[in-house]
């Protein structure tokens, strides 16, 4: 088991924050509201250089293609239109069948029996890798091009901050399942271990951990020549990758770890954290840091994900109720509430939550990830579903506002302590979210 490292305080000094020589190389597409925005937001401030890239399009045809002229335009960015997407779910085995065509016969009825390819598979596998790994070079050729090579003579560092995480095979068969598994209660409550030990969950598995994992280490490992050429003229190269480990957040008046399940990434997430690692024991600056729960795009999937947010405001109130930032949190949530509702009510039901005997400890720090039961399922929606009925718009909603201080926050961590001592995985709980927002963890 990986021991519990959370970053209690800022220790490094102001003056190793992004600066206008430095550059942060974005490897992952950047969408509204995702995490990437915080470090983005920090680097842009400071004046230093980003780049941007993307994970492609695919049209009908399916054909994994660069963006268009007006796309690029559109994301106003400096970006390496070199297409990015990681995977293999449809890639083609040798019999011209991709994982995806695989499962084209299986629905909501007979899927746990579904019998697959895996010779086939493996085929597909191999060539999604070697394809994630020809696009790299060519996004590195490119990346060579564009970096500042005279700011990094004059001491420019290069921070990469990857992005990508995801994996889901594309077959309509797998969204309704995973509806199911981390949406379902009662009569739709789908046990997320016997999808996981499903054949269709064992390709999951696999794709999760070439999208997630794979993609730091083609990271790490692609850029070596990069990187090699900047620290010969005496720069510095880090990398960063965000985690997710559960956390802890405010429960009564301490501190503790929570995790959301069933987390099925979290496997992926651990050989992320294997990959920080080794490459920290070959003397290469990487970090995962273990970030809270937000809504982005990306989380939507996982029901529940963000009841854990809300007891963020609690602990701006408990480290600073006078501030006025605190206060002005505290009047945009409570504004999205209904006539008559207020945070006390949130705060009340996410706390009954939180000590309820069959959620505290659903998953423990040392057996994560757990997988879901129906009555851990059918009290987190419930809680969830109570939780938006307090909200005067579904669309509207006050985790919104809360997710964006904790991604400005991470930001905000992440530059401090990129060029810090420290073990390859970190992690940024709600303590450590409020008093950067608060301004109180700058040395
Ligand atoms: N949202 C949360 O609650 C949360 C919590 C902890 C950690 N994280 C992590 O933060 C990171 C950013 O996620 P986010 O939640 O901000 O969402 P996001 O949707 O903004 O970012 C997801 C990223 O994954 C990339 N991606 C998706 N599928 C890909 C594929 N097949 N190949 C290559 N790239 C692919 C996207 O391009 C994008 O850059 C992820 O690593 C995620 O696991 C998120």
């Amino acid at each position: 088991m990986r021991p519990f490292t959370p970053i209690r305080k800022i220790t490094t000094a102001a003056e190793k924050r992004l600066g206008p020589l430095d550059t942060v190389v974005v490897f992952g597409e950047l969408f509204q509201r995702g995490y990437a925005n915080g470090l983005v937001d920090e680097a842009l401030a400071a004046q230093s250089k980003v780049i941007f890239s993307t994970v492609g399009r695919r049209d009908s045809d399916q054909v994994l293609r660069p963006l268009t002229a007006d796309e690029v335009l559109a994301k106003d960015q400096d970006l390496i239109n070199v297409p990015l997407e990681a995977g293999f779910d449809l890639e083609r085995g040798r019999g011209g069948i991709s994982p995806v065509d695989q499962l084209k016969d299986y629905g909501l009825k007979g899927w746990e029996d579904a019998h697959l390819n895996w010779g086939e598979i493996e085929v597909a596998r191999v060539r999604g890798q070697r394809r994630f790994e020809q696009s790299c070079k060519e996004y590195f050729h490119e990346l060579e091009r564009r970096l500042p090579w005279n700011n990094i003579e004059r001491g420019g560092r290069v921070l990469f901050l990857h992005t990508m995480a995801g994996g889901f095979p594309r077959a309509k068969v797998v969204m309704p399942i995973a509806n199911r598994v981390f949406k379902g209660a009662q009569d739709r409550y789908q046990s997320s271990k016997v999808f996981w030990d499903s054949e269709i969950g064992q390709l999951c598995a696999q794709s999760f951990e070439d999208v997630t994992a794979g993609t730091f280490r083609s990271l790490v490992e692609g850029s070596r020549g990069l990187r090699q050429r900047i620290e010969k003229l005496g720069g510095q190269v880090a990398y960063q990758a965000f985690g997710y480990h559960g956390n802890e957040v405010l429960i009564g008046d301490s501190y503790q770890w929570y995790s959301y399940s069933p987390y099925l990434q979290g496997w992926a997430k651990i050989r992320l954290e294997d990959h920080a690692e080794d490459a920290r024991k070959n003397g290469i600056n990487a970090t995962v840091f273990n970030v809270p729960e937000i809504l982005t795009n990306s989380s939507s999937i996982f029901l529940g994900v963000e009841v854990v947010l809300y007891p963020l405001l609690r602990a701006f109130l408990k480290e600073d109720p006078d501030s006025p930032k605190t206060k002005r949190l505290l009047r945009a949530c409570e504004g999205k509430l209904k006539p008559g509702a207020s945070y006390q009510d949130i705060d009340q039901m996410t706390q009954t939550y939180l000590t309820d005997p069959d959620v505290k400890n659903w998953p423990t720090f040392k057996d994560w990830p757990q997988h879901n039961g129906p009555v851990q399922m059918l009290k987190m929606r419930d809680t969830s579903k109570s939780l938006l009925d307090l909200h005067k718009d579904q669309k509207d909603l006050m985790t919104a506002e809360l997710s964006e201080v904790v991604f400005k926050a991470c930001g905000t961590v992440m530059n401090a302590e990129a060029w810090a001592e420290g073990p390859a995985v970190r992690w940024v709980g709600h303590d450590l979210v409020t008093r950067a927002t608060l301004g109180s963890i700058v040395p």
